[in-house]
């Protein structure tokens, strides 16, 4: 695998410069460490870029308003193209629990002796280890849905590991279950993840191309529709999502930095999707809308 590590330290950059960063063509990871106020940065992408372009990319959009910052960044950058980094990364993966859940990676296999629902997750290849708050704050908004309705059927947009679908499946037993990523890999390791938790006759994924706009061809509506993918593809799939969800349906949408919120919620209440529920963890918030049935569409219904 092709893989370029800029390494950097500086004062703590901020939310925007961050989502630039993981928006960066040929993004692969970030990770950061701090000591007395300073931060070390590493970047992994997939294609060397200079020095110059990676900051300035970071700088001009991110309302960084510290041209001396910039000034004083040293940036090391190193050809880690034979190191797979993934697979020490994967050595890492420590058990993850919260909610009614524990994810754990194939090697911890034997060790896990929770009561709870054990689901054991390969996320080397694709996102969805459960660490992430993005992922954490589906889980908690699949937690709240299932107190309040039964879903019969269930819509993971952007499924990467299939962690969420998972987790649906352990609350709905009966639920229709359906998955769909653009990326190969990720469709190829949710399904083996899968695989691995003896579930593969309940969940289905598909490889979704971006163009073809969510027409794929199983089902057309589902009771519950989540999607935890990035805030520029939440707002440019918005009414293609809309139309997957079921009229008193509910919408899990996360992958939104706290000041990106008004832009989706002022994109998604065009198409009758109600707030119900914010739910942040650190700066990210995940958001439980509901497709209200308007009064003059009601009194048709049966
Ligand atoms: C942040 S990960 C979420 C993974 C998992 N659902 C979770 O919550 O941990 C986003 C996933 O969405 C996929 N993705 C990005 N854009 C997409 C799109 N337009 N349609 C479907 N999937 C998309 C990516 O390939 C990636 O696997």
């Amino acid at each position: 695998m092709i893989c370029w590590l800029f390494e950097f330290e500086t004062k703590k950059l901020n939310d925007k410069a961050i989502n630039i960063i993981e928006n960066l063509n040929n993004f692969q990871a970030i990770s950061y460490s701090e000591s007395n106020s300073i931060f070390e940065y590493k970047v992994y992408l997939n294609r060397y870029v200079t020095e110059e372009i990676f900051l300035n990319s970071i700088f001009s959009n991110s309302g960084i308003d510290n041209y001396n910052l910039k000034k004083k960044i040293k940036i090391k950058v190193s050809n880690i193209s034979g190191i797979d980094w993934l697979h020490e990364n994967f050595k890492l993966f420590m058990p993850v629990e919260y909610n009614d859940f524990i994810f754990y990676g194939d090697h911890f296999k034997e060790r896990i002796k929770y009561k709870k629902n054990k689901i054991r997750l390969n996320s080397s290849d694709a996102f969805g280890s459960g660490a992430h708050p993005t992922t954490e704050g589906c889980i908690k908004a699949i937690k709240f849905i299932n107190k309040k309705i039964k879903i019969n059927s269930f819509l993971d947009i952007g499924s990467g590991s299939g962690i969420l679908s998972i987790c649906a499946s352990k609350y709905w037993k009966n639920a229709q279950i359906y998955g769909v990523d653009i990326d190969k890999t990720s469709i190829i390791r949710s399904r083996l993840n899968i695989k691995n938790n003896n579930l593969k006759s309940r969940i289905r994924f598909e490889l979704m191309h971006p163009k073809t706009s969510l027409n794929f061809k199983y089902k057309s509506e589902f009771d519950l529709v989540v999607a935890n993918i990035i805030t520029s593809q939440l707002s440019l799939l918005a009414r293609y999502i809309e139309k997957k969800i079921k009229k008193n349906g509910y919408l899990v949408l996360s992958g939104i930095l706290d000041y990106q919120l008004k832009i989706i919620l002022s994109k998604f209440r065009n198409f009758n999707l109600i707030l119900n529920k914010k739910i942040y963890i650190s700066s990210w918030v995940t958001i439980i809308l509901k497709k209200e049935v308007k009064y003059n569409e009601s009194k048709y219904l049966p």
